[in-house]
């Protein structure tokens, strides 16, 4: 430890800081409330899109929930490009 010069000891700061914020940033993420995601329903409605590649299915969701359509999705609903990555079946 005598042996180290400043310079040394600065760059061993930098890299325990750099630990410590990739740390409190996963622990953040870890801590955060997710959202809670409906699965999407097994019933008679859904019971096409189960064996279907995600990609398939989804052309079809806005058939329904479409705007305007009988089961639109909810005002704060997020973007909804990829149904299925976040509505689990
Ligand atoms: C044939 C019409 C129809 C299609 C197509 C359809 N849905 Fe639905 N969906 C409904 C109806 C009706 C409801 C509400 C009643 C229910 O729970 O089944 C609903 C409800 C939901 C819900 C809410 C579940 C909850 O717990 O509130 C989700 C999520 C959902 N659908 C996802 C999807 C996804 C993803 C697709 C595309 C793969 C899709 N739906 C395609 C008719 C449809
Ligand atoms: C980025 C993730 C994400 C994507 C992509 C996504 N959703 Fe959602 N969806 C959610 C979340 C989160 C909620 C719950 C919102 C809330 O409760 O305020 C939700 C709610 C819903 C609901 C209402 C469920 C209820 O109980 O009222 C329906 C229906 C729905 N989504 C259908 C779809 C369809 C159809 C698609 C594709 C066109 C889609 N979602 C894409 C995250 C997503």
């Amino acid at each position: 430890m005598t042996t180290q010069t400043p310079k040394q000891r600065k760059t061993w700061l930098w890299n325990l800081l750099f630990l410590l914020l990739g740390g409190a940033v996963l622990g953040l993420l870890w801590l955060a409330p997710p959202i809670a995601t409906p699965y999407m329903p097994r019933d008679e409605h859904h019971a096409p899109y189960f064996d279907m590649p995600k990609k398939e299915a989804e052309k079809h969701c806005f058939e329904c929930h479409g705007p305007e359509m009988s089961n639109p999705l909810p005002k704060n609903h997020p973007p909804p490009y990829r149904c299925l990555f976040c509505h689990r079946r």
